[in-house]
């Protein structure tokens, strides 16, 4: 079959390596991938929220099936833009991607189903947003509606903080329409963990654990990124709090989705935080996780394609879902300065060593081929270097050995991604 990827970072990386490895494809193509996507597929230059162009050509190209994997056209319905063409995507349609696309909808959503999450209130009135914060405790959160890129998030210390936070969110619209409505919520304290799940319209089937970094600097300090690196499995998220997420978070979510006549058919990405008072949501996104996915979809034993035929069709709990006893680690390298300013246009060496070194994988997120044919870097995070060990800490050694291996000149990386499992025993 023939398989359209859209997106064009490493979770699609990711993704297409997935992808490469079922019996069932021969092509793939990649709109609009990048320059290490295109080893395995073909990339056309269509931009993610170009619709009618990505239904276009999946229609001339006889495509069976498309992964629409960002959240922006997930947000905006892309998944019903392929169904109105007639084709068959993998995504939840518009009415169900809100999960992620609202988190007033998200917060109400759990409110109204008892799933754990901090308390809140919703606000789309910047004096009342105020006025509550002069009696509320801090730190506090505060959270555009929308989406904001993984930036809507202002954690603040003091009340003087908060008060500027709503400033710049509702009034000076730092975040855009994002910033309409806000939500300010309890500020939690616990070990963050993702679960990805995948989903279809009534059974989740959870993949295994993982761990992001989200901080551009080590010890968690300096701006909040896309995501700096990640492990697999988290060693905190243990068989008691996995069970106790099963019958609490991830089943009444679904079945909340399904009651509100938006069912939810996809990936849901289940950002928890294991509080004391037990796990509780911090937020939902409805795709794969960046990069979560290239820690978790490598120690995947499925045809990933039969899971997405069986979230479309609804025989997803015909499934068994496996994954190796094994572990994950990815170093995200990226240009120096991210996620401010910094360079791009740097030629990239060394990315050969990884075709011939089994359990690494250097996914590529942004990257491209300049005018001479060379790869050279075209963004912030550059590559995702990941390795496999039979547990966390050979997997981490492996991972950063990898780090090695590529240069660049304003490589960046953070030295201390999966610190965390040093504390686990
Ligand atoms: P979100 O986009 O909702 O995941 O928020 C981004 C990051 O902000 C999370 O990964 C947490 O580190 C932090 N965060 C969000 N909500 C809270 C909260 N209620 N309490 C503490 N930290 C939070
Ligand atoms: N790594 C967090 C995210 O994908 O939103």
């Amino acid at each position: 079959m023939k398989v359209l990827i859209v997106g064009g970072g490493g979770r699609e990386h990711a993704i297409a390596e997935a992808v490469a490895k079922s019996s069932k494809v021969n092509k793939i193509y990649c709109a609009p991938g990048n320059a290490g996507i295109a080893a395995i597929a073909e990339c056309v230059p269509i931009g993610v929220m170009e619709f009618d162009k990505l239904t276009d050509f999946a229609k001339k190209e006889a495509i069976d099936l498309t992964i629409v994997a960002p959240d922006d056209p997930l947000v905006a319905g892309a998944v019903d833009a392929f169904e109105a063409a007639g084709l068959k995507a993998f995504g939840p349609r518009k009415n169900a991607a809100i999960l992620e696309g609202s988190k007033a909808f998200s917060k109400d959503l759990m409110k109204k189903y008892n799933i754990p999450t901090a308390a809140y209130e919703n606000f789309s009135d910047a004096d009342a947003a105020l006025k509550y914060l002069e009696t509320a405790k801090m730190p506090i959160v505060l959270k555009a509606d929308g989406l904001a890129l993984g930036k809507g998030v202002l954690i603040c210390n003091t009340l003087e903080e908060a008060k500027d936070g709503v400033k710049q969110i509702m009034l000076d619209k730092a975040f855009g329409d994002a910033g309409n409505n806000l939500v300010i919520e309890e500020f939690m304290t616990g070990r963050e963990v993702s679960v990805l799940s995948f989903v279809d319209g009534t059974t989740i089937k959870t993949m295994t654990s993982a761990q992001d970094h989200k901080r551009a600097k080590d010890n968690d300090e300096g701006l909040n990124t896309g995501g700096m690196g990640t492990f697999s499995p988290s060693p905190f998220y243990t068989k008691e709090i996995d069970a106790f997420c099963q019958e609490k978070i991830f089943k009444p979510t679904v079945a909340a989705m399904k009651s509100e006549g938006r069912e939810f058919k996809g990936i849901i990405f289940f950002g928890l935080m294991l509080t004391e008072e037990g796990p509780k949501v911090l937020e939902y996104n409805a795709r794969f996780g960046d990069p979560e996915t290239q820690v978790v979809l490598p120690r995947m034993e499925n045809d990933i394609i039969e899971l997405f035929e069986a979230c479309i069709d609804g025989t997803l709990d015909k499934v068994d879902l496996k994954f190796k006893d094994n572990a994950a680690v990815c170093v995200v390298l990226a240009s120096d300065g991210y996620p401010l300013k910094y360079e791009k246009g740097k030629k990239i060496t060394g990315l050969e060593k990884f075709d011939t070194e089994d359990g690494y994988f250097c996914f590529h997120a942004g990257t491209k081929f300049d005018e001479n044919g060379d790869i050279v870097t075209n963004g912030g995070r550059v590559l995702g270097v990941t390795a496999i060990g039979d547990d966390l800490k050979t997997a981490r050694a492996n991972a950063y050995k990898a780090t090695e291996w590529v240069e660049f000149e304003n490589k960046y990386m953070r030295h201390d991604i999966g610190k965390a499992i040093d504390f686990a025993e």
